[in-house]
């Protein structure tokens, strides 16, 4: 067990953690296999939290291979209550350019093939979550912090979660976009419906770092470059501000 009841999973540009203050770690085994990575215990803002690399330390796991169903029980099975995911999305809405952070209200699953469910085998329950809001409450709770602490993010969006690791074509975001999408990433799902399933507190906070296929210049790989560092910043502001008061919130 672990006095964290908050974990943050890190994507891609997030597989360290500068401010973090690394205590020891957990290996995480589980019934469903290894975690992509060991839990890390530690602080950060003076909070203690965990914190778990999500394409593996040296950021080698593709979407498509990573073991969700170990990394959310490991998490689960280590005391943790609320999951803040961290995720690089393609933003083809004006008001989430490349840089900016938003807390999605709500996502679309355009994965394939991925073990998305506990509820898989004879001897094992069978749960039909409910899932009309995936992010609900963290959202609402790490949206009220960053307001009064004057973090900018833009509050809402649709994210849709595509197979990867290939980016999109064209066309493809323009169906995104007619489907109501104004996020695109690769690796909420089946995450957020494993999380309710465990019964644990799961929000995504998106960090923009391109405009999606066919909505920018066209140099999507240029402006990951340009833009991770900035929107990982806007991230860690964030995290200050949020992961005290959710301690707080739990010690109530
Ligand atoms: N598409 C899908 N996933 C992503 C993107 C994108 O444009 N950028 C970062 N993750």
């Amino acid at each position: 067990m672990t006095a964290a009841s908050v974990a943050v999973i890190g994507g891609t540009g997030m597989n360290t953690w500068p401010g973090f203050e690394g205590s020891g770690a957990l290996d995480g085994d589980n019934a469903w296999g290894s975690p992509s990575a060991p839990l890390q215990q530690g602080r950060f803002a003076d909070t203690p939290v965990l914190f778990l690399a999500r394409h593996g330390q040296g950021h080698h796991i593709p979407p498509h291979r990573i073991n969700f169903r170990a990394n959310l029980q490991a998490l689960a099975d280590a005391g943790v209550r609320r999951v803040i995911a961290a995720a690089a999305v393609g933003s083809m809405n004006e008001a989430v350019p490349p840089g900016a952070l938003a807390l999605p209200e709500d996502c679309i699953d355009y994965t394939w093939g991925r073990a998305h469910s506990y509820s898989d085998g004879p001897d094992l329950p069978l749960h039909h979550i409910g899932f009309t809001e995936p992010f609900s409450p963290l959202r609402e709770r790490m949206l009220e912090v960053a307001t009064a602490a004057s973090v900018p993010i833009h509050p809402g969006g649709v994210l849709g979660v595509t197979q990867g690791p290939r980016l999109e074509t064209a066309a493809e975001v323009r169906r995104l976009r007619r489907d109501g999408c104004d996020l695109v990433g690769m690796t909420t799902m089946p995450e957020a419906a494993l999380a309710r399933e465990l019964g644990l507190d799961y929000a995504v906070v998106a960090v923009c770092v391109n405009w999606a296929a066919g909505v920018g210049s066209g140099d999507i790989h240029g402006e990951i470059e340009r833009y991770a560092a900035e929107g990982m910043d806007r991230l860690r502001q964030l995290l200050t501000a949020v992961l005290p008061v959710l301690a707080e919130d739990d010690a109530r």
